[in-house]
C-alpha cells in the first residue's frame, strides 16, 4: 500500500511541476514576450524560455506516465476505459498522449526547424498561433486535473 501511496504522491508531484509551468508560459511568459516586454528579439527570448522548461517538462512526463500506469496495473482499474463515466481517466491518457508527441517529436522537428523560420517571417502570427495553442492545452490540463481528482476521490457524473 505505501508503494501506492508513493507513486500517487509521485504521479501529483509531476503533474504539478508539469502542467504548473505549462499555466506560467500560457499566462506570463508567452503574452510578455509577444508584446516584446523580455526584449525586441522575440525569438531569442521564447527559445531561452523553452529551452529550460522542456526539459523539466520531458521528465515530469515520463514520471506521470510511469506512475500512472503503475497505479492502473496495481488498482486494476483497466476496466475504467470501457465506460463514459470514467472519461477523466481517458482525457489523463488522452492529454499524457499529446504532450509526449509535442515534447518528444514536435519539439525537436518543429520548434526547432520550422517555427524560427515562420517567426523571423511573419512574427505576429507565429507567436499568436503559439499562444492559441498553449491555451487550448492548458483548457485540456485544467480539466482533466478537476475530472481526476474529483472522480478520484468518489464524484460519478
Ligand atoms: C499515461 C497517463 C496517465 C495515467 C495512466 C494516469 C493514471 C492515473 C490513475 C490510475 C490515477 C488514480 C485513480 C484513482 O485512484 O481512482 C490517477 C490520478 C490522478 N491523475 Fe493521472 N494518469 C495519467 C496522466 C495524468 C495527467 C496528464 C494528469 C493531469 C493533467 C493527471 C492527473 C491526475 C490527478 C490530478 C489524479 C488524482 C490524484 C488524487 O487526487 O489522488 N494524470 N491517474
Amino acid at each position: 500500500m505505501n508503494e501506492l501511496a508513493f507513486a500517487r504522491a509521485l504521479h501529483v508531484l509531476g503533474v504539478v511541476v508539469w502542467i504548473g509551468g505549462v499555466s506560467m508560459a500560457t499566462s506570463v511568459a508567452l503574452p510578455g514576450i509577444r508584446r516584446g516586454l523580455f526584449g525586441p528579439d522575440r525569438l531569442q527570448a521564447f527559445q531561452a524560455v523553452e529551452g529550460r522548461f522542456v526539459w523539466q517538462a520531458r521528465t515530469a512526463v515520463i514520471v506521470v506516465g510511469l506512475t500512472g500506469f503503475y497505479m492502473i496495473e496495481r488498482l486494476d482499474l483497466w476496466w475504467r476505459f470501457s465506460t463514459a463515466h470514467y472519461w477523466w481517466m481517458h482525457a489523463m491518457v488522452g492529454v499524457w498522449a499529446v504532450f509526449m508527441l509535442l515534447l518528444f517529436v514536435g519539439e525537436p522537428f518543429v520548434l526547432h526547424r520550422f517555427f524560427p523560420r515562420w517567426a523571423q517571417r511573419d512574427p505576429e502570427r507565429a507567436f499568436a498561433v503559439l499562444l492559441a495553442v498553449h491555451v487550448v492545452l492548458l483548457a485540456l490540463s485544467v480539466v482533466t486535473i478537476l475530472g481526476a481528482v474529483a472522480g478520484s476521490h468518489g464524484w460519478v457524473p
